[in-house]
């Protein structure tokens, strides 16, 4: 998958993408990502890339002409890439537009600063908008990296080792169940019994159920659009009855 940015500040994209799991896809050629620098399409000696906004009020607009000239010479390369604009108005991003964007073949991210882009940007050039989430960051750049991150681990070869992307979170519309690993106990605090017995069918049924009771405790929503199967409905009704104390 091949993914620009377009941002005033390509900078913020470099270590993030140096480090870890997504540096080490990049190395590896499954995934490549080139910052570009909007400043770099602004005319002028001085390159403006924004203004004072229309109709007055506080805060800089970003021009549209070097955003233009930006995108379409990125797409001018990537004709196929879908261009997706960071801004605190999109629709918040989610597990299932992650898995839906990881199937694409070439991503363009606008990153905004200041109060935003021209809305002529976005009814010209943008296939999506996106925010991350309700807060208000100082620059759509940490939320294009936050994206970048999500999509790349589902693009194939990503991840190591490839039942990862498939366990977690929200895969499934639930949460994740608890992990242990050694000490058996730490601080007064146990590993619960049945992960050391051996037992796969129980193993698996207490996770399962970890994960229906974390989801209905922390995130009840998420139950209603969850894929529950006879079993976890019966379980989740169970809990319902009870209502009481945390328990395996
Ligand atoms: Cl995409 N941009 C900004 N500036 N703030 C945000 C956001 C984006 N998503 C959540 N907050």
């Amino acid at each position: 998958m091949r993914i620009d940015v377009l941002t005033l500040f390509p900078g913020l994209f470099e270590s993030p993408l140096r480090e870890s799991i997504l540096g080490r896809a990049i190395a590896a050629g499954h995934l490549s990502v080139q910052a570009h620098n909007i400043r770099d399409w602004a005319e002028g000696r001085h390159q403006v890339t924004d203004d004072a906004p229309y109709g007055g009020g506080d805060g800089m607009v970003m021009k549209p002409e070097p955003v233009a000239r930006a995108v379409r010479t990125v797409k001018q390369s990537c004709p196929e890439a879908m261009v997706i604009m960071l801004t605190p108005q999109g629709r918040t991003f989610r597990q299932a537009d992650a898995e839906m964007l990881a199937r694409r073949p070439a991503l363009i991210f606008l990153c905004g600063r200041y109060e935003g882009f021209d809305e002529r940007i976005r009814t010209s050039l943008v296939d999506a908008e996106y925010s991350i989430g309700d807060y208000v960051l100082t620059g759509g750049e940490p939320a294009a990296l936050v994206m970048i991150d999500a999509i790349a681990r589902l693009v194939p070869g990503v991840l190591g080792s490839e039942g990862s992307a498939q366990s977690d979170s929200f895969a499934d519309g639930l949460l994740e169940y608890p992990h242990y690993t050694r000490p058996v106990e730490w601080e007064g605090q146990r590993v619960p019994e049945v992960l050391l017995s051996g037992n796969h069918a129980a193993i698996a049924r207490w996770r399962r159920r970890q994960q229906l009771r974390r989801t209905r405790e922390r995130r009840p929503e998420l139950l209603a659009t969850a894929a529950l199967s006879d079993e976890d409905q019966e379980f989740l009704q169970t809990l319902e009855r009870n209502d009481g104390p945390e328990q395996g």
